[in-house]
């Protein structure tokens, strides 16, 4: 690729306030600052696509967790990908791409132990963060290793026209699952989960409880239950599974912007009668299945057998706006900030 230079100066995203509740534009701050040379074992990059992730909103409240809040006045960091443009690491030359935990920046100046180099021909860049990335990987470790899913399950998925959510619903099908059920927050992406995706059954979360529409969807109950949501999706999976039913606490995004504990689940103590396994994941625990993920979703990605999907917002300037829009709802499928093509 053509050599380009480096400015002195790029822009960051910095943390400018912990907010209570919603998130604000005005708890991010654009700020330029210096591109740094790198060191010996360095590589400098610049990044062309940002993720912006769920998860990064615990990371503004100044609480610990099992990762570390940003910083307030500091460059905030997250998934991302981009070229290297100058490298005093060995095995890196300029042009190289890569996948790193730099973002939010347009230009990362960081230990080249901590990238990953990424092929842009097998796969579009910014596939290394959804489907090819940690979500994917999120997607398919909670279902197969976490969530134990054989064949015949019938699988309750919520979140499930999201980046995570969408392939969960996927992989259940391909995978053999007899029934595949999905929550969404919007007609569209309801529609799209059974025309596209090939979800049994959808619904939409908000038209009406979910306890009830999801005993619509399966009058037969669920086996297993894939959770991002938490809250009275969660208690509405209970209620439905069976016994020795499983559910995978992989996210609980109703609560992330709450200021109060969740009234949800009250049914709890049915885990006891029913003997389910409920169970937390962490998706950087999973990193050995890496290789048979990346195989076998490429396989997928390739047959066709599994579609993918990825909101883009174009400008480094609007990927706050990004996140918050990620918060809402506005994505399908992976929300992406794009820097250049
Ligand atoms: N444990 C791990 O290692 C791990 C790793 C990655 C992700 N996660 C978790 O997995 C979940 C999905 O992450 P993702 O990256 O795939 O994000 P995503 O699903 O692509 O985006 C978030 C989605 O959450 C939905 N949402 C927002 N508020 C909601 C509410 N009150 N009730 C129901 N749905 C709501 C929105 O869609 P609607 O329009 O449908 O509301 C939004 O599009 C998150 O909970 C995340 O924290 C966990």
């Amino acid at each position: 690729m053509a050599e380009q230079a480096v400015p002195a100066t790029a822009r960051e995203w910095h943390l400018a306030a912990r907010p209570q509740g919603w998130p604000a534009p005005t708890d991010f701050a654009l700020v330029e600052a210096p591109v740094r040379t790198p060191g010996p074992g360095e590589i400098l990059v610049r990044n062309t696509h940002l993720s912006v992730d769920p998860y990064m909103r615990g990371r503004m409240n100044d609480v610990k967790s099992y990762v570390p809040p940003f910083q307030l006045g500091a460059a905030m960091d997250g998934g991302a990908v981009g070229y290297v443009v100058a490298s005093e690491a060995e095995g890196f030359a300029p042009g190289d791409a890569v996948l790193h935990g730099l973002g939010w920046r347009e230009y990362a100046t960081l230990d080249a132990g901590n990238a990953v180099k990424v092929d842009p021909d097998a796969a579009p860049l910014s596939a290394y963060l959804g489907v090819l990335g940690m979500p994917g990987l999120t997607a398919y470790a909670g279902l197969l290793a976490v969530g134990a899913l054989k064949e015949g399950d019938k699988v309750f998925v919520s979140g499930a026209a999201g980046a995570v959510g969408s392939l969960v619903g996927q992989i259940a099908r391909l995978k053999g699952a007899s029934l595949v059920v999905g929550s969404a927050g919007s007609a569209e992406k309801v529609a799209k989960l059974v025309d596209e995706y090939g979800f049994d059954a959808a619904f939409n979360y908000k038209d009406a409880p979910v306890a009830e529409q999801l005993a619509k969807a399966a009058p037969e109950g669920i086996d297993l239950y894939f959770d991002n949501v938490g809250g009275d999706h969660l208690e509405a999976a209970i209620g439905a599974l069976g016994v020795h039913g499983r559910a995978v606490l992989c996210g609980a995004i109703a609560q992330y912007n709450e200021t109060t504990a969740p009234a949800a689940p009250r049914n709890l103590a049915m885990a006891i009668g029913k003997r389910l396994r409920l169970e937390g994941m962490l998706v950087r625990d999973h990193a050995a299945l890496q290789p048979q993920f990346v195989t076998e979703v490429a396989g997928w990605l390739k047959s066709g057998e599994l579609r993918t999907e990825e909101t883009v917002v174009d400008g480094f300037e609007n990927a706050a706006e990004a996140f918050i829009d990620l918060l809402r709802g506005v994505n399908t499928g992976k929300m992406v900030v794009r820097l250049e093509g």
